[in-house]
């Protein structure tokens, strides 16, 4: 198992390019499942999860080419049978999305149940009870949902809770759907919204994308497409954290300043100088020390969980004392733990942690259960005293393309070794 050796303490300064949004290239890869015929997909970033999304449907008979540019084509008219294996999906539990579009398309789907993990229940119920109410029966067996529908039929639904991947399965089920769907209290990330703009690209009939409120009018079929994924505002967001916490400069290029807005806001709070343009973001920290932040995650347009735990880093060698609530799920806080390792003061108290900022962090190993709280470990071990390993980095990869090149373009002394 590699790991990741961090020497701390540099300013990292430059230009880095963000690659495709990891959350939005696994639903749209998963919808290609929906076209009638060959879909090409750009901008997919190279990555764990990616490489696990294009071996499920290989498994399922679906033909898959990939060109050095990681542009993806898909050919699901080869399909031999509708089955997503516990092997695949308890390494991703994303893998949940092939279930919408294989219902819809082929009328059976046999999805194992994802399960536990590392950083909550994260149950499937709002997925399965949102294609029971447009018409699929559907059993849990052996670990399976076990889903069949004839044909689908549009409904009314208003979800429990705000759900990404859930929005995504019931709005890629609803275009083929006969009549019209409403999902209430629909998720509103931008991956949502580029889902639905890939699905529309195929000729789905859809509305509302990007509010609560999605309504889609089912057709007969969808057509092939070349769809290029945006770029992942949470690796945006990770490189400009990055950035303040070294107190550097650092621009992003290729990411959108409106899907960060919450982010961008608790950074200038934090005392950080932003300039946007079109399609790029600079942070200017000025070599200042950055000022503690609190930070409560919520569903899109709000605070994102996926940056919680890099803003705790953040937090840890900022001044002041911040509270860091999470509402999203009710175990991301294993960063915390092994960032006390690193000479942090941090208290926890249920969803909040309450941080002190301290002057300095100093090295030490530390290891990571998800793929978010290994990047905040890199953080603080880009400003930590001394050589910060960073163990399992196996979870980086399934989210971050070229971490410790793009931190190097940068400054950063980092490399990857046998860990
Ligand atoms: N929930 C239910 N029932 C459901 C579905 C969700 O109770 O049927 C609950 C969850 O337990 C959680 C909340 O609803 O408390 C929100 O979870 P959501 O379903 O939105 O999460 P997800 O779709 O499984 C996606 C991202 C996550 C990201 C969350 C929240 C993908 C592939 N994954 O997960 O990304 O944290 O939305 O924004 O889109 C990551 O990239 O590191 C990552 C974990």
């Amino acid at each position: 198992m590699d790991k990741l050796q961090i020497h701390g303490g540099i300013p990292l300064e430059g230009e880095v390019r963000i690659s495709g949004a990891k959350n939005a290239a696994l639903p749209i890869l998963a919808g290609t499942l929906l076209a009638q015929e060959t879909v090409s997909v750009g901008n997919v970033p190279h990555l764990q999860d990616v490489t696990t999304m294009i071996e499920l449907l290989g498994q399922m008979g679906v033909s898959v080419t990939i060109d050095d540019k990681m542009r993806v084509e898909v050919d699901a008219s080869t399909i031999r049978e509708c089955v997503a294996p516990y092997e695949l999906v308890r390494t991703m539990r994303a893998s949940i999305v092939v279930l919408g579009p294989l219902l819809a398309r082929f009328g059976k789907a046999d999805v194992s149940l994802p399960g536990g993990c590392a950083i909550g229940a994260r149950p499937v119920n709002i997925h399965v009870a949102g294609l029971r109410a447009m018409g699929a029966d559907i059993q849990i067996e052996n670990g399976y949902i076990r889903a069949r529908a004839d044909k689908l039929v549009g409904a009314h639904l208003v979800l429990d809770t705000v759900t990404v991947t859930g929005t995504e399965n019931l709005v890629m089920a609803a275009t083929l759907a006969e009549g019209e769907t409403v999902i209430e209290n629909a998720a509103r990330e931008p991956e949502v919204v580029d889902l639905a703009n890939f699905l529309t690209s195929m000729g789905a009939q859809i509305q509302g994308a990007g509010t609560d409120r999605i309504t889609i009018h089912g057709v007969k079929r969808l057509h092939g497409t070349h769809y290029d994924v945006l770029a992942d505002r949470i690796e945006a967001g990770t490189y400009l954290v990055a950035a303040a916490i070294t107190r550097g400069r650092v621009r992003v290029k290729g990411a959108r300043a409106d899907h960060l807005d919450a982010v961008l806001a608790k950074l200038r709070e934090a005392g950080a100088k932003i300039a946007v343009g079109e399609n790029w973001i600079e942070l200017d920290m000025g070599g200042k020390r950055p000022r503690a932040v609190d930070i409560r995650t919520a569903p899109y347009p709000a605070f994102p969980t996926d940056m919680q735990a890099q803003f705790a880093a953040l937090n840890t060698v900022a001044e002041g004392v911040s509270a860091v609530t999470e509402t999203i799920f009710e175990n991301r806080f294993m960063h915390m733990l092994e960032m006390r390792r690193l000479g942090a003061e941090i208290r926890l108290e249920g969803n909040t942690a309450i941080i002190r900022g301290v002057d300095k962090l100093t090295a030490a190993p530390v290891m990571a259960t998800d793929l978010r709280a290994s990047a905040s470990l890199v953080l603080a071990g880009l400003i930590a005293q001394g050589t910060t390993d960073v163990l399992r980095i196996y979870h980086i990869d399934r989210g971050y393309e070229c971490i410790e090149e793009k931190l190097e373009q940068l400054g950063a002394q980092i490399k990857r070794m046998p860990g």
